[in-house]
């Protein structure tokens, strides 16, 4: 049975006083008997302190990208050992921010994903098409291409390690969300994809979420289809009543 997973990208926002405040929020307001596997990603610099605070809870903590080498004159940014030497084994990876703004490629990505595998990490890959794509009806062959230049070179093995992230760059912050019918219709596609490269074991079980605008009045429609598996949140996550009711939305 694959895991329902609501998971909170706090991206570059709470400092560590703030990270504190919405963490003791979420500690009081998150059920301690949901089935829902419960992540936040909050800031590298508030990562450690995250993980104590979290330690006797049933929330896990997620870093917002990892570098693919082990250490090196890489100014500026964190190895997969330093996170894990801090107790963090979850990493988003592929976020379209990462790939739009920092250049990021399928295949910086790839190694990336290889790196995070070998720590024994989880990692939760996002993709998604742009608005061009889907209005060209070429969204599918975008999101297709994807998984296969970032993903797909993986062994069967791995897919235990694996969450993917369906987030259509259109609706990432912009109010925009896909419809109940879109998100499963891309979904489904997925799944699909990942049945033909690897077979129908791993195909439903690995765990598929919907990013892209959730908010407590969408969420429960959206997470109701059938190849919805939870949702990767941006703003929502930043405000605790928002976040606890999408969790309690699955
Ligand atoms: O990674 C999740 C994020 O990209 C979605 O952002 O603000 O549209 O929920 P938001």
């Amino acid at each position: 049975m694959r895991k329902k997973i609501v998971a909170g990208n706090w991206k570059m926002h709470k400092n560590a006083e703030q990270t504190e405040d919405l963490l003791n929020e979420l500690i009081a307001k998150i059920p301690t008997d949901t089935d829902v596997q419960v992540i936040v990603a909050p800031t590298f610099v508030n990562l450690a302190s995250a993980v104590d605070h979290l330690e006797f809870t049933n929330i896990n903590v997620a870093a917002q990208n990892v570098h693919q080498s082990e250490s090196g004159a890489f100014t500026g940014e964190i190895s997969a050992d330093m996170l894990k030497n801090v107790g963090v084994d979850i990493v988003i990876l592929g976020h379209s921010e990462r790939r739009a703004i920092f250049q990021e490629t399928d295949a910086l990505i790839a190694n990336k994903v290889d790196t995070a595998l070998e720590h024994e990490m989880t990692v939760i890959f996002c993709f998604g098409e742009e608005l061009k794509d889907r209005q060209t009806k070429n969204h599918f062959n975008v999101v297709e291409n994807q998984l296969k230049e970032g993903l797909f070179h993986i062994e069967a093995k791995d897919w235990e390690s694996i969450v993917l992230a369906y987030e259509p760059v259109w609706a990432i912050g912009t109010g925009e969300t896909a419809s109940p019918e879109q998100a499963q219709e891309m979904h489904e596609f997925i799944r699909q994809t990942v049945q033909t490269a690897f077979g129908v074991d791993i195909a439903e079980n690995v765990s598929i979420l919907y990013g892209g605008s959730v908010k407590p009045d969408n969420a429960k429609e959206i997470f109701s289809k059938p190849d919805v598996d939870g949702g990767l949140i941006g703003g929502a996550a930043l405000k605790a009543d928002d976040f606890v009711a999408i969790v309690n939305s699955i």
